[in-house]
This record gives structure tokens, C-alpha cells and sequence, in this order.
């Protein structure tokens, strides 16, 4: 336990309480600083705080949304006698005359958590504890969420994703080598009245050796550095072993039918095989893979970008000593990004890798199941001819997008794609006639019915025209099945 947290569960669930019954949460915070509100910086505060009037409920987001000292009094209005002691006795507020905030506590959702809060870049202590970071947002989205018996989130941190979990798992353990983000996860737990969450403190899977899962989830240490500076971002493994270790173990830890999303990096000593090291593992854990990048870098970028909290002379040699491990390491290339597991009954596994932009980034979780169901319904049809006489509907929202350009005073497709407007956004390229074909789904007919009338509709083919037009339909279909866009009717 850290010296200044103090998991008092009793005092954390009646601040939850005081919290929600005073109204605190997202939608009242955006009402109040705006849609952006949860962009601010540190730097922004004192500009955040002028636009607040002087309400109870106003008090709470001064004090913990922004994290800025508020009197004794006024914190007693907003939050009574009780919640200033729960706030006290937890650590997660000095008390006297000024109530001072020592960690932020942002509705994320229906969630509440607390957290260090604003990072002071290069001043944040080792064991500082991040909130709900762009990162911790990407796995969110990214993670299958059927209602399971036990899952686990490693390197739980402030143990959002445990709080997560714990919606849907009938039990959760959160592990962590920090003790300070085992204490915060504890409070996090009492502080929405959740009691499925179990903490154990220890290295990756070693609070859990010989368990199995039926949901992992994990946002690594995955940053690649010659530094072990920050342990939310530096692991004690070098390179990229702790990505490779996680993943492997994951991969151990799941039941049959189980699922595991993890956020990772990957190295690549040739830039034209970017993902060589991340198949290798996805092929060796023995899973359904799905393989998410979201970014690929030369060293330099990647160092630039892991150092933006520096300037000048600091920026310059921290610039020069990750160069310089790259370079020794013959490193060309620093991917990013997501790997989903499926444990599959049947043992079959295969790997895909698609880009995500993780800015276009929506709930996803959904998508991804069907994308795992789909994936195994396909290699049990095995050929077009099967997937033919399948029947197969549309299950996530589509955008078709044509270009056209002129020829000789008509218009002619130069460009078409079909796009999923959820989720993870993702496109397939597809002819003008097979967004005709993907338009007229209908899960109550076969594939062959549904491209034979569509051919019929589209009228003058010729039967080779025909012919091509059902082995694109059904490239593009089998794409949208394995993407999660469209699914298969249960029969
Ligand atoms: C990128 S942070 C993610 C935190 C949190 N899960 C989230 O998504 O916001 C990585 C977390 O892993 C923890 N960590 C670092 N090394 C670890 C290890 N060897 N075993 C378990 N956790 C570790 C850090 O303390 C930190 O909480």
C-alpha cells in the first residue's frame, strides 16, 4: 500500500455514492467546460476554471475534474462532512483550511476513477498512475465484451479496464507491479460499489500462474527505450520482449473460446516486413489473431514522438541515446498497435493484420466477435462454392462511396469502396456492381440468389461479365464477414 493511498473501501464506496447523487459525471462535466473538457491539459485549467459558476456541483468538478484546490467550505456544501473525510482518510485529498487534490476523478462513462491525474511530463514520479489516456480508450473499444465467468486485466494501472471487465465478468483479478496502481484499482473498485474485482500485485502473469481466463486484457509497458524511467511506460523487459511475453502468456491463460486484447509494439530489422515478428507470435500463440497497427515508425520518429515531454538540450540527447540503441539494435522500424486472441475450440488459428486509425476509433467490441464467429464460419465453409449457399446480412452500419470521373461526356467509376461508418471504420475496395451486390443482402436469401437477381437488376451482362461479378462479390463479402461488418444467419 502507498504511503499516500490508503484503500479504505469503506470511505472510497460513500465517496461514489456522495458523487453520483451530487450528479458528477461526464455529461454534466461536458455541460459545464464543454464537449472538449476531457482534452484539457494542465496548462488549460486556469482558463477551464473561469468559465465555472459557483454551484456544489461546479466545486466537485474544480476540485476533482481539474484538480484544483477549493475551500474547506465550499467542499463541504458540494460534498457534505462525509465525503471531505472519504477524500481524507483515502489520501486522495489533503484536508485543512484548502481541500488540495492529490489525484484527478473523471466519469469515464458509468465509471468513476480516480487516478494521478494531470501528468506533469517529465516531472511525473516513476510510479505515477494515468487516467483514462488515449491509449486506455483504444483497448476499451477494442475489447469483446460477452458476459464471462473471469477475466483479467494485467498492468491494470488505475484498473479501468478491470472496472471495465467487471460489468460483464462474474470475476476480475487486476494485476500490477506497481503498488500505487494496485491501491488506486482498489479504490476504483469501492468507488463504484463494484466487489468482483480481486488485486494482486506482481510481474505480468505471475499473480495468476496456472489460471485460465475467458477475457484477458492488457495495455502494456510496450514502449521500446533504452530507459527504465516511468514504470507505466518503461517495462524491465528489453526490446520488445515484454510485448512477446505478453502475448504468448495471454495466449496460455485463455479457456477454449476465450478472447484476449492487448495493446503491444513490435520491432522490424527489415522495413519491408513490418509485421514479421508480431505474425511470429500470433502464429505461435496458437490463436485466431487479429492484428491491429496503428502506427509503424523509423527510431527517430518514434523517439521524437516518446519524448515530447522534452525541449533543447534534453530533447537532443535523450533524441541521440534512443537513436543509438536502435541503431545497435539494427532496428528499422517500431510498430504499434492492438493484437486480439481467440482461443478457438477446434484448435485452427490464422493471423490477419489490418491498419487502425485510432483517432476514427469507435466501440468496436461487438465488431470484433463478430469478426472471430465469422472468421471460424469460413474456414468450416471452405470454399466460394459453400459461402455461396450461405446466407449472410448486414450487421454494422455501411457507407458505399463511388468516384467517378468523366470520359468523353459520361461518367465512369474510377474508385469504389464499401466502409463501415462504426467501429474500426475499416473499407474494402469494391466495383460499383458488387456495392450493388453488398446493398442487396438480405439474410433470408443465399449468396448465389442475392448476386443472380442483383445481375438481373443491374441488366446487359454478359455470362463471363456475370462470372466476374460473382467471384468479386464474394471477395469483397468474405472481406466484410472477416472485418465484422456483415454476418452469417445462425443456420
Ligand atoms: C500503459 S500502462 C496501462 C495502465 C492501464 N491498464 C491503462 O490502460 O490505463 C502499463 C501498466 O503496466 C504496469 N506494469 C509495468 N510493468 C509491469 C509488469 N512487469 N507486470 C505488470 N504490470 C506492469 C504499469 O505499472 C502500468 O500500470
Amino acid at each position: 500500500m502507498d504511503k499516500d493511498l490508503v484503500a479504505d473501501t469503506v470511505a472510497a464506496e460513500r465517496l461514489g455514492t456522495t458523487l453520483r447523487r451530487a450528479g458528477y459525471s461526464e455529461d454534466a462535466i461536458q455541460g459545464l467546460l464543454g464537449e472538449d473538457a476531457y482534452s484539457s491539459e494542465r496548462g488549460d485549467t486556469p482558463a477551464e476554471e473561469r468559465r465555472l459558476p459557483e454551484t456544489p456541483l461546479a466545486t466537485l468538478v474544480r476540485l476533482l475534474f481539474l484538480q484544483l484546490p477549493v475551500s474547506a467550505e465550499e467542499a463541504e456544501a458540494a460534498l457534505g462532512r462525509d465525503g471531505v473525510d472519504a477524500l481524507e482518510v483515502t489520501g486522495l485529498a489533503q484536508v485543512g483550511d484548502r481541500i488540495a487534490p492529490r489525484a484527478r476523478i473523471l466519469p469515464i462513462g458509468t465509471v468513476l476513477l480516480a487516478s494521478d491525474g494531470f501528468s506533469r511530463d517529465g516531472d511525473d514520479p516513476a510510479d505515477y498512475v494515468a487516467t483514462y489516456t488515449p491509449t486506455a480508450r483504444v483497448l476499451d473499444s477494442l475489447t469483446p465484451r460477452p458476459r464471462v465467468d473471469r477475466a483479467v486485466d494485467v498492468g491494470t494501472g488505475s484498473g479501468i479496464h478491470a472496472l471495465l471487465a467487471a460489468q460483464h465478468a462474474r470475476h476480475v483479478i487486476a494485476t500490477d507491479v506497481n503498488p500505487r496502481a494496485i491501491a488506486y484499482t482498489e479504490l476504483n473498485a469501492a468507488l463504484n460499489g463494484l466487489r468482483n474485482i480481486e488485486c494482486r500485485q506482481g510481474s505480468l502473469f505471475d499473480p495468476v500462474a496456472g489460471e485460465k481466463f475467458d477475457l484477458i486484457t492488457c495495455n502494456a509497458p510496450y514502449v521500446v527505450s533504452p530507459e527504465r524511467r516511468w514504470v507505466y511506460r518503461d517495462s524491465e523487459f528489453s526490446e520488445d520482449e515484454v510485448s512477446e511475453r505478453v502475448i504468448l502468456a495471454a495466449a496460455e491463460h485463455l479457456t477454449e473460446g476465450g478472447y484476449a486484447a492487448m495493446l503491444v509494439s513490435w520491432l522490424a530489422f527489415d522495413e519491408n516486413n513490418p509485421d514479421e515478428r508480431v505474425l511470429a507470435w500470433a502464429e505461435a500463440s496458437g490463436c485466431e489473431s487479429w492484428i491491429l497497427s496503428t502506427m509503424n515508425s523509423d527510431p527517430l520518429t518514434h523517439a521524437a514522438e516518446w519524448n515530447s515531454h522534452l525541449v533543447g538540450e534534453a530533447l537532443g540527447e535523450a533524441l541521440d541515446e534512443w537513436s543509438q540503441y536502435f541503431d545497435s539494435l539494427g532496428v528499422q522500424l517500431v510498430s504499434e498497435g492492438a493484437v486480439v486472441l481467440h482461443k478457438r475450440p477446434d484448435g485452427a488459428h490464422a493471423a490477419r493484420v489490418d491498419e487502425l486509425d485510432e483517432d476514427e476509433l469507435d466501440d468496436a467490441g461487438d465488431q470484433i466477435l463478430r469478426a472471430f464467429e465469422s472468421r471460424a464460419r469460413l474456414t468450416e465453409l471452405g470454399s466460394d462454392n459453400e459461402l455461396l449457399e450461405a446466407r449472410v446480412g448486414v450487421a454494422s452500419s455501411l457507407r458505399l462511396d463511388r468516384e467517378l470521373e468523366p470520359s468523353g461526356g459520361r461518367a465512369v467509376d474510377v474508385d469504389g469502396k464499401v466502409e463501415l461508418t462504426e467501429g474500426t471504420k475499416h473499407a474494402v475496395d469494391a466495383s460499383a456492381d458488387v456495392q450493388e451486390v453488398v446493398a442487396s443482402l438480405d439474410s433470408r436469401m443465399r449468396l448465389n440468389e442475392v448476386i443472380d437477381s442483383t445481375a438481373d437488376r443491374l441488366g446487359g451482362l454478359l455470362d463471363d461479365e456475370v462470372g466476374t461479378l460473382r467471384e468479386e462479390s464474394l471477395d469483397v463479402i468474405s472481406e466484410l464477414l472477416e472485418l465484422g461488418a456483415l454476418r452469417f444467419r445462425g443456420d
